[in-house]
């Protein structure tokens, strides 16, 4: 089992979004998964919970009850636990750092957020665990050409030398629409969407090696 923590200490830039996305992502490929939420808005158990057809088992729990959280999730023969993280929580999002096989970090294409994001890389360092940087939100891009804004994302990302993900995720209605029924944008007929959450899946999986654990011999 891999455990992949989506973090970001800044709010509202996306982390139950991706972590979401990625654990339903999982499912529909096949996958066992578990997602934790440790925010106490617990936006991530609402938007899986409000799902009318089978999906990823979600649990709330909090920073200090992670380990047997995970350790439940590694009995239950999970392949993959997603940990959705609250914004700010220093402590609860190193307990979930210390845990996780994959960081995922979560920012928007704007200064403020890159900035914030030098706090969360700093922690991730210091545990030297291997991350991702996912950019969320960002305008769609004209005829192939990035908004200065994204230029100017993308540059400070570079600078800061993050592991910056092959794959931007852009500011689309249908992850809010699609959400609030617990659906993943790949089950929406929003195709563009679609691809961009099945190339997210295909690059974190392959980093954080993630498989479906082979069926126990009797
Ligand atoms: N790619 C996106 N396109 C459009 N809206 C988004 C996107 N990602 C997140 N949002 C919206 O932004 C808000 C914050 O996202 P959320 O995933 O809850 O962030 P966090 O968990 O980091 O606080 C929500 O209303 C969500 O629907
Ligand atoms: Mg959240």
């Amino acid at each position: 089992m891999k455990t992949v923590a989506v973090i970001a200490l800044k709010g509202g830039s996306g982390k139950t979004t991706v972590a979401t996305h990625l654990a339903l992502a999982a499912y529909r490929r096949g996958l066992a998964v578990l997602v934790v939420d440790i925010d106490p808005q617990h936006s991530a158990l609402d938007a899986l919970g409000a799902r009318e057809t089978p999906g990823p088992d979600v649990v709330a729990s909090t920073g200090p009850k992670l380990v047997s959280a995970q350790f439940a999730a590694s009995g239950l023969a999970k392949d993959l636990l997603i940990i959705d993280t609250p914004a700010g929580a220093v402590e609860d999002v190193g307990e979930a750092l210390v845990l996780a096989d994959l960081a995922v970090m979560v920012v928007r294409p704007t200064l403020l957020d890159i900035a914030g994001l030098v706090r969360t890389f700093t922690m991730v360092r210091k545990l030297g665990k291997p991350a991702v940087v996912v950019v969320n939100q960002a305008p769609v891009a004209r005829e192939a050409v990035e908004a200065p804004l994204v230029k100017r994302a993308l540059r400070g990302l570079e600078y800061m030398q993050a592991p910056l993900a092959p794959v931007i995720l852009r500011a689309r209605a249908v992850y809010q629409t699609a959400l609030e029924r617990g659906r993943s944008a790949e089950e929406t007929p929003d195709r563009a969407a679609a691809a961009e959450i099945a190339a997210l899946w295909d690059y974190i999986a392959a980093k954080a090696q993630i498989t479906k654990a082979q069926p126990q011999e009797a």
